[in-house]
């Protein structure tokens, strides 16, 4: 491909691309053309899928640690970095994040307010650094992972839960204000996806739940996921629901009966 056809692609950046949906939103990505900021802690796994993708891929690769958790002044750093190293950004796609295994009252404060820095105020904060040049840009497109778990909550996910109600909130009051700078957003809400959420997911003091659970074992596979919502991400539709028939039902009942479905969720056996 010529100098001049790669200039032309898109600048994709990506959190939570080291594992799971990240890495198959890197992976779509990559197929379509375009070139990719990898970013999450984990500088080896970032490096490894570098190299994969570079054996396919058109665009250019830039691999940019970064921790959700360092806070505004460090994020705000990163947002400048990724904005420079082409001078501009198409599209964030806000998918780092954790999840929870732990009752609400075996759950330290400190682990719900974690959830809630790496999943809500990273994305929050990434959004809110780079959404100026956008709008000086005329275009962007802001693309968050939120889940099922931001329609309802269920047990063992008070924390978490409250991470991905308030993303949504948050997105959906940005997605107005943007409106009339010709910048979408995009809420993905995902069922069980099997990655390795479970093994990575809180436990009440904070330390990784470390093994699979059921509901994600037999779950779809991310590159799955991101084939068939696709067309849609390639849309910017505003919402995408991807799940099994049981969440589909849940969010069903959410809207048409919650109470039927609050009676289901307190005799449900979740972990
Ligand atoms: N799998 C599911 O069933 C499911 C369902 C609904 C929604 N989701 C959402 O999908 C997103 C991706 O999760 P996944 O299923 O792909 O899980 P995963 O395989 O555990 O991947 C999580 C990603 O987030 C990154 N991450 C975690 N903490 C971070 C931090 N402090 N700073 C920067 N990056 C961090 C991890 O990278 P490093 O460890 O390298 O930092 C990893 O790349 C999450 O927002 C999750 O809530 C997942």
């Amino acid at each position: 491909m010529t100098a001049h056809a790669t200039s032309n692609l898109p600048v994709i950046w990506i959190t939570g691309a080291s594992s799971g949906i990240g890495k198959a939103f890197a992976q779509q990505y990559a197929k379509d053309g375009a070139h990719l900021i990898l970013s999450s802690r984990q500088v080896d796994e970032l490096e490894k899928l570098k190299s994969e993708l570079t054996s396919f891929s058109n665009g250019d690769i830039l691999v940019m640690p970064l921790d959700l958790s360092a806070g505004d002044g460090s994020l705000q750093k990163k947002t400048e970095e990724a904005w420079a190293w082409k001078n501009k950004v198409d599209v964030l796609v806000n998918n780092g994040g954790i999840s929870q295994r732990s009752l609400f009252l075996e759950t330290d404060m400190k682990t719900i307010r974690r959830l809630l820095e790496v999943n809500l105020f990273g994305a929050l904060a990434l959004s809110r650094f780079i959404l100026p040049s956008m709008v000086n840009q005329g275009s962007g497109h802001i693309i968050v992972t939120s889940s099922v778990a931001g329609k309802f909550g269920t047990k063992y996910r008070s924390g978490y839960a409250a991470s991905k109600h308030a993303i949504q909130g948050a997105f959906d009051s940005i997605r107005q204000e943007m409106y009339e700078h010709n910048i979408d957003i995009t809420l993905v809400c995902p069922g069980p996806i099997k990655t390795a959420i479970t093994q990575n997911s809180l436990t009440g003091d904070g330390k990784a739940f470390g093994k699979m659970g059921d509901l994600h074992t037999h779950a779809m596979d991310p590159n799955e996921m991101l084939r068939r919502i696709w067309p849609k991400i390639k849309a910017r539709k505003e919402e995408i629901t991807i799940s099994g028939p049981k969440e589909r039902l849940a969010l069903l009942l959410k809207r048409a009966a919650p109470g039927i479905l609050n009676r289901i969720l307190k005799q449900s056996k979740v972990v």
